[in-house]
């Protein structure tokens, strides 16, 4: 498969790069500095690019066959517009480029899995400054799901840098969340699952252990 990455510095966008060009698949990253990327492999291709600046991100898209966006940033007080305008442009240029199927990380507690977090999460959620980003990652989901192209949402819980086990929780209904972690290479695992075999079109699962 061809596979665009979108945040693939570090964090479970790496992650997602390191085991697709294992698995033989063709890997774009667009990246904002190709040298904060330090990974490199023969299957792998570094495009410059901004998700907030539109003109930087088709020439990453065209021929895809998935997108897959795991931006993120800072803990922050102030507004946050990175995850919904950055989407917009990804979005728009999809629409472009005829790019059909989008999967993008977002987080519990986004859209309708908010307030499923208990006594630690909502510690963080007001201490550690992650409101902003939790509003704009809701405003995020909206966009994808009012979308016409194919997309799951991913929804980690707290994330470890632990090794991947491919053994994880992937649950659908609110109802049965309650607050737990994940590696971010077993989100890998899962997106890379979705790409081959995507089971979970249209849906916006949690994953935790
Ligand atoms: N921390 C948690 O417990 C938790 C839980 C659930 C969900 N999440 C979410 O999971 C996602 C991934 O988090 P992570 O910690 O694995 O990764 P991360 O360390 O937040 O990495 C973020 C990536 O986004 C890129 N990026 C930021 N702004 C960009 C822009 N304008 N254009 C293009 N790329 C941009 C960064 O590239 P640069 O090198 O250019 O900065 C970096 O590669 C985030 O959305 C996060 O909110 C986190």
């Amino acid at each position: 498969m061809k596979i665009t990455v979108i945040g693939s510095t570090r964090g479970i966008g790496l992650k997602v790069v390191e085991q697709a060009v294992e698995k033989g698949h063709s890997v774009t990253a667009l990246v904002r500095n190709p040298a904060s990327l330090f990974f490199r492999h023969k299957n792998l291709h570094i495009i410059q690019g901004d998700v907030l600046a539109p003109h930087t991100i088709s020439g990453a898209l065209g021929g895809q066959d998935v997108i897959v966006f795991t931006v993120g940033i800072m803990p922050t007080r102030a507004p946050v517009k990175v995850f919904s305008e950055g989407t917009k442009n990804v979005l728009d240029a999809m629409q472009e480029t005829g790019a059909k199927f989008l999967i993008a990380v977002t987080g519990m507690g986004a859209g309708d899995s908010k307030g499923h977090w208990g006594f630690a999460y909502r510690f963080i959620y007001t201490l550690v400054s992650i409101k902003t980003i939790y509003e704009d990652k809701d405003r995020q989901e909206q966009l994808i799901k009012e979308s016409d192209i194919e997309w799951i949402i991913v929804r980690p819980a707290f994330l470890t840098e632990g090794p991947i086990t491919g053994r994880y929780r992937i649950l659908t209904d609110m109802k049965t969340i309650r607050p737990g972690s994940i590696s971010r290479a077993d989100v890998a695992h899962f997106i890379l699952n979705q790409v081959s075999d995507p089971s979970f079109l249209r849906q916006a699962p949690i994953l935790m252990y």
